[in-house]
């Protein structure tokens, strides 16, 4: 097969990943833990073919350029390395909400490409080993591969350019049921990528050795805490991780946050005081994720749909894996 369509989740992650291992490789400082987000979505179809005389990459109907091009190229390469594929390939890809703006698209983004890469490229390979190639262009990727909730360690010391290192699904969205309201502040990409914000997290913050011993302690009570379904426990540690990792990125002057993010996180801390168990993440970005269990999701949309600098609410769900869309049938692969 010489094309493939693949579809993906974003996911959010509980406890962060900030700030990759010294050396070429792309693996992590830090581990993560992270559930798929049902409800929003990237579609992704890629074609190899010889009439190409290099690959052609567009998103969202606009030609990808720059740093994102060179790593989808990367990607390709690899897929044609390990497959004997000598074509260039055209991509096409779609995301059903804004792209590059704290919404986890690179993760949506390169998981789906992996796969439909792979699929294209003749290789079929399990899950892990897709989650690995993913990995190596962008680190939340690897976990959007599977579905539920979902563990990436840190990669080991030291600069293992080769090093294998994928996601693994670790509960099932079944195992502990979580809403998560999406409180969009700004629809433009973000000024700083998080590759940039956190090497100038690791290399200029006062606070980068606390975050990158603080992190894994964090992980390590946050996952204890989901395997024994301990909603309230998630949430705060959830919450602690975001602050951490922000604290130790503004410390080097590193500020995704606007005054909209401070409204919201106002608004969470509110409705903890009016007894509804929510709790807040935020990623790269303004945007403020709230944390709340299926059935308060209504009232926590209704507080952060009242902050003046919410423009919308994106009501999603735990979602399933990446997985192939092939005419007539789709097939789902990853899914916990
Ligand atoms: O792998 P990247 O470049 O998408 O970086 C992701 C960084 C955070 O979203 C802030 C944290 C995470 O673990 O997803």
């Amino acid at each position: 097969m010489s094309e493939a369509v693949a579809i993906a989740h974003p996911n959010i992650a509980l406890t962060k990943y900030w700030g990759k291992r010294a050396g070429a490789g792309r693996l992590p400082a830090v581990p993560s833990l992270s559930v798929t987000l049902a409800g929003l979505a990237t579609r992704t179809r890629v074609r190899f073919d010889h009439a190409l005389a290099r690959d052609r990459l567009v998103l969202n109907g606009s030609p990808v350029e720059g740093e994102a091009e060179a790593r989808a190229v990367d990607l390709l390469d690899r897929v044609r390395a390990a497959s004997g594929e000598v074509r260039f390939a055209e991509v096409e890809s779609r995301n059903d909400f804004p792209t590059a703006s704290g919404l986890a698209s690179s993760a949506s983004g390169f998981a789906a490409l992996a796969l439909a890469a792979a699929r294209a490229g003749g290789l079929s390979w399990e899950t892990r080993r897709v989650s690995d190639l993913a990995r190596r262009s962008s680190v939340s990727a690897a976990r959007s591969l599977f579905g539920g909730y979902v563990e990436l360690d840190a990669g080991p010391p030291g600069d293992l350019a080769t090093d294998f290192l994928a996601a693994r699904p670790i509960a099932s969205a079944s195992h502990m049921p979580l809403a998560v309201l999406v409180c969009v502040t700004s629809e433009g990409p973000k000024a700083v990528g998080s590759t940039a914000g956190m090497q100038t997290t690791l290399r200029e913050s006062p606070y980068a050795e606390a975050w990158l011993s603080h992190a894994p302690r964090l992980h390590a009570r946050l996952r204890e805490a989901l395997l024994s379904r301990d909603f309230a426990a998630v949430g705060a540690l959830a919450e602690s991780s975001a602050l951490a990792m922000h604290a130790s990125a503004i410390a080097a002057g590193v500020v995704y946050w606007t005054g909209a993010t401070l409204d919201v996180l106002a608004a969470v801390r509110g409705l903890r005081s009016a007894g509804v168990l929510a709790f807040a993440t935020i990623d790269a970005g303004p945007h403020v994720k709230i944390l709340v269990r299926p059935q308060d999701a209504a009232h926590a949309k209704a507080a952060a749909v009242a902050v003046p600098g919410v423009k919308r609410v994106i009501e999603a769900s735990i979602g399933e894996g990446a997985r192939l869309e092939t005419p007539g049938m789709s097939e789902g692969t990853g899914t916990s």
